[in-house]
Parts: C-alpha cells; structure tokens; sequence
C-alpha cells in the first residue's frame, strides 16, 4: 500500500530570545548583497527593522524598504504595489535584488512570498493561484516573525485577499518556502492584547485541522498535540499580562509548530469557510476560526476515529468516555477559552449577514483547504454549518 509523506520547513529555523542575533552567520555562507525588506509602518515605528538593517550592515548587504502593507490582510494590491516599486528601483538604480526580507506578521511573509513569486517567474500572481503552478523558484525569502500565529514563517503557502472576486487566493508551492525562518521573543514582547488572542486561536485551529487532515502524519500528529497542549497551557496567560515571557515563548514554539502541521497535514473547512468571512468582511482570522471551529468539529466527527477526538479532548485537559461526549466537551473547551480572551463564539458577532451565507459557502467549496477536510461535504452541508455557527 502506497502511503507517502512530504515533510517541509525552512532549512534553517532559528528560535528564541535573542535568536535575531544568529541571522549574521547563518546569512554569511550565501553571499548575498542586495535586500529588499517587506515590512509596514507600524513594524518600522517598533524598531524592529532597524535590528534587521543593522545585521545587513556589518554584512554590507545594500538593501531597500518597501513599507506598503497598509492593513493586517495581505491583499493582491499590495504584492502589486510592491513589484511595481520592484520594477522602478531596478531601472532606475539597476539594481538586482537577490533576496526579500519580511518583518512582521503573517500578512508581511504572504506579501514578500508573492513578491519573490513574480520577481523569478514573471507574469501575475494571479497566475499562481493553486498548488505547484510556479516553474521557478521564487527569490530567497527571509521570514522574521513578530507574531505568534499564523505559522506564515515556515510555510510554502502564500494566501491573499482578492478584492476583484471577493475570494481569499491561495498560492502553496514548495518553490517559495522561506531558506530562514526567525522567531524571536524580542519581536513579539508588543503585541497587542487582541492580536495575541486572534493569532493563539488561529495556532489552535492548526493544531486541530491538522491533526485530523487527511495528510496528517505522526510528525504533524506529534507537533500538533504539542501545540494544543501550549494553547490551552499558556494563551490565557499571554492574553492577560502580555509581560509574561514564559507565556509568550510557549505561544511561539506552539505557533512554529502550529504553521509545520498546516503545511504538511493539511487543513479542512474552517480555514476554508473562515477565509471567505476574511474576504468579505475584513474580519480577523481568528476570530472567524474562534466561531466556525466547534460546528466542523461536529460535522466532521462522523469521519474522524473515536481515539483521535478523545486525544483531543484529553489534550485540552477534559476525560470524555466516548466520541460525542468528547466532541461536546471539546465545543465548550474551545468557546470557554474565547470567551476568556475576547473573541466572538457567533459569526453574527463578528458581522456575517446571514444573505450572504450562500455565496460564502460556495466560495468555501472551491476553497484548497476543503481537499485535506476529513469529511466531504456538500454546498448544503457547509451551509448548514455555517448556520450552525451564526
Ligand atoms: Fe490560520
């Protein structure tokens, strides 16, 4: 019986406080002298680029900023933006660029990854959209996170909002996963209050797709009750003191860990339906996942093994004694702890006019993420689970 895996990560991951530090050596080998940093104003305003371009320096690696990221959603528009700033710079100064940093978010890495998509490849980044469609490598891409969550830093996966279809675009090809991917604390000591709620549950939601994808595999099984397990461990605390470093650095390893599952097992519908709320409504994904992730649970259960909910449920510190008994209590662990961290349990909370459920719903349908879900639905059945969550 045929039976393979693919398992993908950066070359080189360096994580922990201080970790920045090690980007030095670890650039050195590859000889490298021109940079184009992707970043946005606020990441500039923390001085967290500033670090970065201080490292180029003593590697005197010349390097411009593009700075126009202009909201936490990676929209076409800007990859455009930016290669047309791309393209002037090169003309003007006939420079080659010969690898795109990003600092920030998950928002800043999808950009950089587009931007190194089209600068190898040419064309438009529309004409990447869907899996293995580039015929060249894309530029080097350097992902330096200030977040932890949307897992963006180690992932071969590029998604962004396409303001013309009213779609999120999902680009995932082997050929952009970053060479280096930095996590380090020191980064994320500023992040706010919501962002840090909205990113933990996104990591949840990983950890839970993940495990029961239909590409998960012992590895991704092995790194996703580890994250699961520092979520319910640690996002309180982060959420309430966001001084509490302990806290912060287990919610960085469960978010590397988090973006290692999604890349390799896979996820399933609430990605898919929480992409397309994300489209229309410009609401944040968490939140979006924070609502729809008890009800696919519930639809996806008939298809996924007893011993793999009870591991879920006994993961977030619950015994059940059987399957449905597991997934209530998974349901009621996952809305406790939002409500313990502000997010919205209903997608009428977060705005969803309940007219616009068919078209999100058949956006879903043809949304990537539904291949790896672990029960096929019908456009009704997604319906109904949007429903369900409003
Ligand atoms: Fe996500």
């Amino acid at each position: 019986m045929e039976n393979t895996h693919d398992f993908r990560l950066p070359v080189v991951n360096l994580i922990g406080m201080g970790a920045i530090k090690n980007l030095y050596t670890k650039l050195l080998p590859y000889k490298l002298s021109k940079a184009l940093i992707v970043t946005d104003k606020n990441i500039i305003r923390l001085g967290h680029v500033e670090i970065v371009e201080e490292i180029l320096k003593d590697l005197f690696i010349s390097y411009d900023i593009f700075d126009g990221i202009l909201h936490p959603d990676c929209t076409i528009s800007f990859v455009e933006d930016a290669l047309t700033y791309f393209k002037k710079r090169l003309n003007i100064l006939k420079k080659d660029y010969h690898f795109i940093i990003s600092v920030g978010g998950g928002t800043n890495h999808d950009c950089a990854k587009g931007i190194a998509i089209v600068a190898t490849n040419g064309g438009d980044i529309e004409d990447y959209e869907g899996y293995e469609k580039m015929t060249k490598p894309s530029l080097p891409v350097i992902s330096i996170n200030t977040t932890s969550g949307s897992g963006s830093e180690v992932t071969n996966i590029t998604i962004m909002r396409d303001d013309s279809r009213g779609v999120k675009m999902i680009i995932a090809d082997p050929k952009m996963m970053p060479i280096i991917s930095v996590n380090d604390l020191r980064f994320m000591e500023t992040m706010p209050p919501k962002i840090t709620a909205n990113s933990g549950i996104d990591v949840l939601t990983h950890s839970i797709e993940g495990f029961v994808a239909i590409e998960a595999s012992p590895i991704t099984d092995t790194l996703a009750i580890n994250a699961l397990k520092l979520v319910f461990g640690y996002l309180r605390r982060a959420y309430k003191n966001g001084n509490d470093m302990e806290a912060r650095e287990k919610m960085m390893f469960a978010g590397v860990m988090g973006g290692m599952v999604l890349n390799n097992a896979g996820l399933g519908y609430v990605h898919s339906m929480s992409h397309q709320i994300g489209a229309l409504y410009e609401e944040m994904h968490g939140a979006c996942n924070a609502a729809l992730l008890p009800h696919v649970l519930e639809f996806n259960s008939l298809s996924i093994p007893e011993e793999r909910i009870l591991k879920i449920s006994e993961t977030m510190g619950m015994k059940a004694t059987d399957k449905q008994d597991a997934v209530n209590k998974i349901k009621h662990g996952i809305q406790n702890l939002c409500k313990d961290i502000g997010l919205p349990i209903h997608l009428s909370s977060i705005g969803v006019d309940e007219n616009d459920l068919e078209l999100l719903s058949k956006n879903a349908e043809k949304d990537i993420c539904s291949i790896t879900n672990p029960r096929r639905g019908t456009f009704v059945d997604i319906m109904n689970i949007f429903k369900a969550a409003m």
